[in-house]
């Protein structure tokens, strides 16, 4: 009963509502490692299992010349049965591995094929610890950045161009395509395209410092229409404080650190990408590269105490008067 117990909980310890496993793929790069993977792991279970089967059948069925302690009988025909049977593992061992490595590189070219042809170019610069995210454009005045949260049209095909100003970091998202690392002084990109329209975890896999364990991507695939509304909101500058309140908590952030650092666009902030972009704050989900959800709650908590959150961060404490910071909440809380 035990054993079936901690079987039937290792077996739904799997089971997930959005699982961040390339099986669930949702694009076509995933898809075909994805396949690859399959068919490893079936030629695999295979030569395992008739491994194991004709070694307990070695075990089960001695020799009887051997139960009695003496050396086994060669004669010509034995001789030429064993150089069968050596001959034949050595044949289908190169056959097997030959076969792997042909669909090994059967999915590379089917990979290189798709990173042709892509339609829109995104800017991703890698941070200790959040993800800031250009969206280029032919017209400079339909450029913009935000940060930790990268929207995509359904089908489109999208190349990402990786950067790092600090320390090597790794862009995963495991749904869709496989790694790619992001080296300080080198462009390395990856051409994503996303089938399923839905919400995607992505991560940094290279170790990068303390808090690289948080250091989310959220990527989110929409449907055309939707994601060039998406576009157009962005492109707009932050929206205009619209009571007394929000007014001054303008005024909070432009004359207080915040500025130094972050950027809101039509507020009358210097251009600084050492922070997150916060023009459109309000749009996104979480805060801090993921590591909290987007509320008013958690932002203040935030403001006052980053290193309680995540220890090691840049961000420094920020202690205001108690008017000040409802009022500089305020104003965040608008930048929809
Ligand atoms: Cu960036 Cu780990």
């Amino acid at each position: 009963m035990r054993l079936v117990a901690i079987t039937v909980l290792l077996v739904l310890g799997g089971c997930s509502r959005n699982p961040s496993v390339l099986l669930d793929h949702a694009g076509p790069h995933a898809a075909w490692t994805g396949w690859l993977f399959w068919v490893f792991f079936v030629v695999t279970a295979v030569v395992w299992t008739v491994v194991l089967a004709m070694l307990g059948l070695a075990l089960t069925r001695g020799h009887s010349r051997s139960r009695l302690g003496l050396p086994p009988e060669m004669t010509p025909a034995s001789d030429r049965r064993l150089g069968a049977w050596v001959a034949t593992g050595v044949a289908l061992s190169v056959l097997i591995l030959t076969g792997l490595v042909g669909a090994s590189y059967a999915v590379d070219r089917e990979l290189i094929g798709l990173d042709r042809n892509t339609s829109r170019s995104i800017e991703i610069t890698a941070r200790q610890w959040w993800w800031e995210i250009r969206y280029l454009d032919g017209d400079p005045n339909n450029q913009f950045t935000t940060a930790n949260e990268l929207h995509v049209a359904v089908g489109e095909r999208v190349k990402l161009s990786l950067k790092s100003n600090d320390v090597i970091h790794s862009l995963w998202l495991p749904n869709i395509a496989g790694k790619r690392d992001i080296i300080p002084g080198q462009e390395n990109s990856l051409v994503i395209r996303v089938d399923r329209a839905g919400t995607w975890n992505g991560r940094c896999s290279e170790f990068c410092g303390y808090q690289h364990a948080f250091m989310g991507l959220t990527l989110i695939a929409q449907p055309p229409d939707e994601f060039q509304a998406w576009l157009a909101t962005q492109r707009q500058p932050a929206p205009e404080p619209a009571g007394e309140e929000e007014k001054r908590g303008m005024q909070v952030f432009l004359t207080g650190p915040c500025a130094m650092c972050h950027n809101i666009r039509g507020s009358g902030t210097g251009y600084s990408s050492y922070a997150p972009d916060l023009t459109h704050l309000k749009s996104r989900s979480s805060i801090a590269a993921g590591a909290a959800p987007n509320t008013k709650g958690h932002l203040g908590g935030w403001i006052i105490d980053p290193h309680g959150l995540k220890p090691g961060v840049h961000m420094p404490v920020n202690l205001q008067n108690a008017g000040d910071f409802q009022a500089l909440l305020a104003y965040l809380e608008s930048l929809r």
